[in-house]
């Protein structure tokens, strides 16, 4: 099957580029242990975040979902000292999981892991004047995808790269009726960042050991 030729060449490219990176194995390993969903990115994706973050000389990076800390990790490895990286997350038990992957990895010095709803952290960092950032990654709950892009333009510049995870799920986005409260998330959000004059944006369809998916790409304007 197609699924199976897609996982087999994400473990190709994993050989190819990190043919042993025990903070990231670390991380995955334990955030199975304690209970963690496996829905962090795939190592292929993992190592697009870092290049981006590269391309756009990220010193800020702003993560909405946490999780065990896997994608703030490629991540936070492309933000060079004196860097910051804020990630928000909702559960404080996967927040403490990921302290300790981020920890074991060396880059907890760059890292703050903030526990709330995203949505109130977002609007305390706007209230606070925060940012703005040079790098955002939705990849949190989806219904609030589009409330997530609102809130993030308000603490980004001209230049800001806003990266969002799980934007085609399966291609069930191109549905015209779907009882999905997730599905319908990801569309208010596909239509927002299209109809967006702010940004310029895409949307690239992927494929890999998570699945048929795919990331939007929006630089602000
Ligand atoms: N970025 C991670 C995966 C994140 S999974 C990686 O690729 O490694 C989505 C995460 O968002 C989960 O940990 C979930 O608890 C968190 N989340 C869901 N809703 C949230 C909300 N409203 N506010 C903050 N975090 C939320
Ligand atoms: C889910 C969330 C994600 O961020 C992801 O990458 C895959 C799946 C989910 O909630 O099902
Ligand atoms: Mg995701």
């Amino acid at each position: 099957m197609s699924e199976d030729r897609y996982a087999t060449v994400d473990r190709y490219l994993e050989d190819l580029f990190a043919p042993a990176d025990p903070a990231l194995a670390g991380a995955l390993e334990r955030s199975n242990e304690a209970g963690l969903p496996a829905i962090s990115v795939s190592s292929a994706h993992g190592r697009l975040l870092h290049v981006l973050a590269l391309a756009c000389h990220a010193t800020r990076i702003l993560e909405i979902g946490t999780l065990g800390g896997y994608s703030t990790i490629w991540l936070a490895r492309a933000v060079p000292r004196g860097g910051r990286l804020l990630t928000l997350e909702r559960e404080a038990a996967y927040a403490q999981v990921a302290r300790r992957n981020l920890a074991d990895a060396g880059v907890a010095d760059r890292v703050e892991v903030r526990v709330g709803d995203a949505r109130d952290t977002l609007a305390q960092l706007q209230r606070d004047g925060a940012g703005p950032f040079d790098l955002v990654f939705i990849d949190a709950d989806k219904p609030p995808y589009a409330e997530y892009l609102a809130a993030v333009l308000h603490l980004s510049a001209p230049g800001t790269l806003i990266v969002a995870d799980n934007v085609v799920r399966d291609g069930r986005v191109a549905q015209d009726a779907v009882d999905d409260e997730a599905v319908a998330g990801v569309q208010r959000f596909n239509a927002a960042v299209a109809a967006e004059p702010r940004v310029a944006a895409a949307i690239i369809q992927q494929v890999g050991v998570k699945g048929y998916d795919g990331m939007a790409f929006a630089v602000v304007r």
